[in-house]
């Protein structure tokens, strides 16, 4: 297998490049509101990251024209900013990768607009409990698929189904590298976890089918995508580091 362990000089950058993208989220929490368009939060956010010397790592990557990915109710996931104007009721998945000293961090997550209904809402939380659920899973030598079972299990015990076509990915000195990181699986199963590799855990959790539409975004071979039947779809994503003991979650807020 391809994966090799960060040294403890790579972890500290990837530490810093976390860092960052942990805190251009929460740096988001007081402008994310009812009026704002999805393009003036990728501006801010791309504000952001600079002022920290970091460069997002979403702009050109294979010919993606934005900063950050929107993913607004129905939209599951590499939601592109535009004049899309939040209001009263939407959901909102904010993901943001940051690029510095050689090291990418990933994280993303759910900022609800003003009154959202309770259905909604349950939507949300389970989408950040499912993630936590799949990280909570973690143990060093251990598998994907001991995440994915995890992930899966809470999800459809709440009536909500997983996505499974895309998933979390190692992360590191690459955007996206081995092993894909499912949302399903069975325990002991899929790819073995390395540690002193990073990971992400980010389930996509669709309120009814989770059977997902495929866009084109015009320029890049990035797809966004929608749930097939129009109800909406939540996300949470963390980047972690897989240790000799267990794991650390590197984008905390
Ligand atoms: N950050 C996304 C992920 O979690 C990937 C976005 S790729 C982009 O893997 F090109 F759409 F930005
Ligand atoms: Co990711
Ligand atoms: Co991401």
């Amino acid at each position: 297998m391809g994966i090799k362990p960060l040294s403890r000089e790579e972890i500290k950058k990837m530490t810093v490049a976390c860092r960052i993208a942990a805190d251009t989220l929460t740096y988001l929490d007081k402008y994310v509101k009812a009026g704002i368009t999805t393009q003036e939060i990728d501006d801010l956010a791309n504000d952001f990251m600079q002022t920290r010397g970091a460069k997002s790592a979403c702009l050109g990557y294979h010919g993606y024209p934005k900063y950050t990915c929107t993913s607004v109710n129905e939209v599951v996931c590499h939601g592109v900013p535009d004049s899309t104007v939040l209001k009263d009721g939407d959901i909102i998945n904010v993901d943001v990768t940051s690029f510095i000293d050689g090291f990418f961090g990933d994280t993303s997550k759910m900022y609800m607009i003003g009154n959202v209904s309770d259905e909604h809402r349950d939507l949300v939380e389970t989408a950040m409990m499912a993630r936590d659920k799949g990280i909570e899973a973690i143990t060093p030598n251990g598998y994907t698929g001991d995440i994915g079972f995890e992930t899966n299990k809470y999800v459809t015990r709440k009536g909500y189904t997983t996505v499974k076509e895309i998933g979390g990915h190692g992360v590191g000195r690459i955007f996206h590298e081995e092993p894909f990181v499912p949302s399903f699986g069975k325990k002991g199963k899929g790819d073995r976890l390395v540690p002193f590799h990073c990971i992400t855990v980010e389930p996509m959790v669709n309120q009814g089918t989770e059977e997902v539409v495929e866009y084109n975004i015009h320029g890049s071979s990035v797809k966004y995508y929608h749930t097939a039947d129009g109800l909406w779809s939540a996300q949470f994503e963390h980047t972690v580091l897989v240790t000799d003991t267990g794991y650390e979650i590197l984008t905390l807020p």
